[in-house]
């Protein structure tokens, strides 16, 4: 069990944290992001792309948080919303008072303006960028900022790439595959510097941004426990094989919407 991760290293069976949840980091991820949003009990937050709800779990258990996780899809392996899958394990977790699963994605959640203390969203809204493009993954930022109380605190965790060119032979692999679209992987993953600019462009102030000092544990660990990994070695785990940690890493951004918030909504009209 790592000092730095005392929450998450409470759940040390990986094989079911990497089931449960979907992306580099698992808890430990949560951990760091909600350390460095500084999650308070009693907070009303929203989880973006939920998986199975493990993450969204956590965050109600260690952190005390008040939670609502939003997921408009259904999960790969059985079919079953994910939402469904986030009751299971609230109840499993002791929870289900203090968290809600709702079937809906951004960036048209619904929700009232200047609604929830916390955002908290890891490893969901690069696919948006790489399938459906800049535009796109703006307007969810900016239904993030929305939904956001002025003075509420936005923690973005994303898989980024460093601010170099991608190595030679890596540049095949990236440019193609991943089942979204020509430019393959190298759509989704951005610099941590060009995610942190889309993040002022709708009106937040960064905080804190960096790549993750533990990316390439988190990367590794997604290769040996996640169960597509394990079942398609020659799939992503080769890919981060491969890498090694040259191009590929794990960045955040932790961002504040101002106290006078207004003038932004204009950019996404309301
Ligand atoms: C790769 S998983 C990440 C799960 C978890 N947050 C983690 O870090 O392990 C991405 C999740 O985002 C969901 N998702 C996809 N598009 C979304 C959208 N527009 N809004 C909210 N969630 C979305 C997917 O269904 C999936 O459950």
């Amino acid at each position: 069990m790592s000092n730095i991760y005392p929450k998450s290293g409470k759940y040390s069976d990986l094989d079911n944290v990497y089931a449960e949840c979907s992306g580099p980091g698992g808890l430990e991820l949560t951990e760091f992001m909600a350390n460095k949003m500084n999650v308070s009990a009693g907070a009303r937050l929203l989880d973006i792309g939920i998986e199975r709800g493990f993450q969204t779990c956590f965050l109600a258990k260690e952190y005390g948080a008040l939670v609502i996780g939003i997921d408009p899809d259904d999960d790969r392996s059985d079919g079953i919303a994910h939402i469904e899958h986030l009751l299971r394990n609230a109840r499993k977790w002791g929870v289900e008072d203090q968290v809600i699963g709702l079937k809906l994605g951004v960036p048209e959640t619904r929700f009232s303006s200047n609604t929830f203390d916390f955002v908290h969203s890891t490893t969901t809204l690069e696919m948006v960028r790489g399938i459906f493009g800049l535009d796109l993954y703006r307007q969810c930022l900016a239904e993030v900022f929305r939904v956001l109380r002025p003075g509420g605190i936005f923690g973005l965790g994303e898989p980024m790439h460093r601010d170099i060119p991608i190595p030679l032979d890596l540049a095949p692999i990236y440019t193609k595959g991943g089942g979204v679209g020509p430019e393959g992987w190298s759509a989704c993953f951005a610099t941590m510097e060009e995610t942190a600019a889309v993040c002022c462009e709708v009106g937040f102030e960064v905080i804190e941004s960096g790549n993750a000092p533990d990316a390439w544990n988190w990367w590794t660990e997604f290769s040996k426990h996640d169960p597509h990994c394990k079942a398609d070695p020659e799939g992503e785990a080769k890919i981060i094989q491969q890498d090694g940690g040259r191009w590929l890493t794990y960045g955040y951004v932790i961002a504040r919407k101002p106290q006078q918030a207004d003038a932004h909504h204009r950019l996404i009209g309301t």
